[in-house]
């Protein structure tokens, strides 16, 4: 399946590291122009792209979180390119951390990042994506269908970015709007759970939960995102995909 989006226009956020980047990089090696955002500006400098695709590579500070933040990114992409195809819903953050020791600042982080950022940030884009036929492509987690221990924050913001995508898909069925949700990937959120040599151990035991016996690499949800919001998805709206190596097809007594 070869993706073609030449003269397109794809907005991602959280684009400076793990699937955010992937899924960047996967636009414009397919033709697009990027809009790569981050909170991380650093981290957004330090990524490199291919010469030749140099010039449909834009970068800008956006704070995934923040509204005023999300409208002037809209406004300005606006301005530049007349034209959105793609949003990605992309940027977050993990946290370890029983209810018990939930605080009201931990709640309303996540919350912000994982889903007033999303439900914001559509709504900006909808009148952008919905010239251009455009396509909404949100990443939530299988958090959002299993129960881990340590995430009933983060698993419950992702379960409502999955409700929230359903709900986008009927009210504005002009734009496709469709979820995805990973399984166990190998970025740099997983330091949530440790590092060094622990951390390697973590992704060892997590891989043996795993039927595909490994942890997911960005590029395997990178190519999911480019096929929601291609033409070969053309009837797909409203769906939820899990990309997970089979962790949500095992029984839960096993993992
Ligand atoms: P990552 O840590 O590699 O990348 C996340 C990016 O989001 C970073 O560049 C960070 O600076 C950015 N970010 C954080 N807060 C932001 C904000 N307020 N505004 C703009 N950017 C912000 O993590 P990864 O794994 O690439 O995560 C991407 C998405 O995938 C997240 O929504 C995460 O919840 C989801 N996910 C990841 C899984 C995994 O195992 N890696 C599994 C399931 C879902």
């Amino acid at each position: 399946m070869a993706f073609d989006f030449s003269g397109k226009v794809v907005l991602v956020t959280g684009a400076a590291s793990g699937i955010g980047l992937a899924v960047a990089r996967h636009f414009l090696a397919a033709g697009a122009t990027v809009v790569a955002t981050d909170i991380d500006p650093d981290a957004l400098l330090s990524v490199t792209v291919p010469p030749e695709t140099a010039s449909r590579w834009r970068t800008r500070r956006l704070d995934a979180a923040d509204a005023a933040d999300i409208e002037a990114g809209v406004d300005w992409l606006s301005r530049e390119f007349g034209r959105l195809d793609v949003l990605v819903n992309n940027a977050g953050l993990a946290r370890l951390e029983s209810i018990s020791d939930l605080t009201e600042a931990a709640i309303d982080l996540q919350f912000a990042v994982l889903l007033k950022g999303p439900m914001l940030a559509s709504k900006a884009a909808l009148p952008l994506l919905a010239e251009a036929d455009g396509a909404i492509v949100n990443i939530a987690s299988i958090a959002a269908i299993i129960q881990a221990g340590g995430h009933a924050c983060y698993s419950a913001c992702k379960a409502g970015l999955v409700k929230f995508t359903r709900d986008l898909a009927k009210e504005h069925a002009r734009v496709r709007s469709n979820v995805i949700l990973p399984g166990f990937i190998d970025t740099p959120i997983l330091k949530a759970y440790g590092e060094g040599a622990a951390l390697e151990a973590i992704k060892a035991d997590l891989a043996t939960h795993i039927p595909r016996g490994r942890l997911g690499r960005p590029e395997e949800i990178a190519d999911a995102v480019l096929f929601l919001s291609s033409p070969f998805a053309a009837y797909i709206s409203g769906a939820e995909l899990v990309v997970d190596g089979g962790v949500t097809a095992t029984p839960l007594e096993t993992m």
